[in-house]
């Protein structure tokens, strides 16, 4: 897979449209997907926010964050002030991996190697949009962003997430709607959506 990247890498996009493309054709690391989700939103938009892969309806409807997740974010963005349509969204892997349990497709953590191999995706397409501001959404966003490993809850906030030498973006990390969803009813779960919540009116703050 490194030899397939290094090969992509060469091709040198001159634009988003054309990185499309190529994202598009490029087969997936993990069998099985059924077509790279792109990122969504306009070039030029102040915030984007990067989460990990998509899942099973992503992957299914070859949107962004249009599954559960993606629903409490959406609803999360809206309480925070942040319109949806005015963001760009993707994600640090453009591929669902999944195991399958029947006909159920569970959802599987990409590995630092997979999260890798899609980092330079991440960032052609972060050069062409240009944002002010990155929002990592959990861990597996941070570690593309910043080529560490990262513990979101006792580093979220802002960050600069860079790219090579001083070249990189103001970012912010907090943590993945997902996570939100798994917290068991309560006033513990409640309270770490207002949090969340919190974060990203903070990181709208910092573009205005
Ligand atoms: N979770 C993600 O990280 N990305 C999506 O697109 C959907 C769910």
């Amino acid at each position: 897979p490194d030899r397939a990247v290094a090969a992509m890498a060469r091709q040198e996009p001159a634009s988003l449209a054309e990185l499309n493309r190529i994202i598009l054709a490029a087969d997936p690391l993990v069998p099985g997907a059924t077509k790279a989700v792109l990122g969504e939103g306009p070039e030029g938009a102040a915030i984007a926010i990067v989460g990990e892969q998509p899942g099973d309806q992503e992957d299914l409807e070859g949107r962004p964050f249009v599954g559960p997740a993606g629903q409490l974010l959406t609803r999360a963005l809206e309480e925070a002030g942040i319109e949806r349509g005015g963001a760009y969204l993707t994600n640090a892997v453009k591929h669902f991996k999944f195991a399958a349990r029947g006909k159920r497709r569970l959802h599987q953590s990409p590995t630092a190697g997979e999260v890798k191999h899609y980092r330079w995706w991440l960032m052609k397409e972060l050069g062409f949009v240009r944002p002010r501001l990155v929002v990592a959404l959990g861990a597996t966003a941070a570690l593309a962003l910043t080529g560490r490993s990262v513990s979101v809850l006792r580093e979220r906030g802002p960050m600069r997430f860079c790219r090579t030498g001083s070249e990189g973006w103001d970012g912010f990390v907090t943590v993945h709607p997902s996570y939100l969803l798994r917290l068991p009813a309560g006033d513990g779960a409640e309270q770490a959506c207002r949090d969340f919540v919190a974060d990203l009116r903070q990181a709208r703050g910092m573009v205005e």
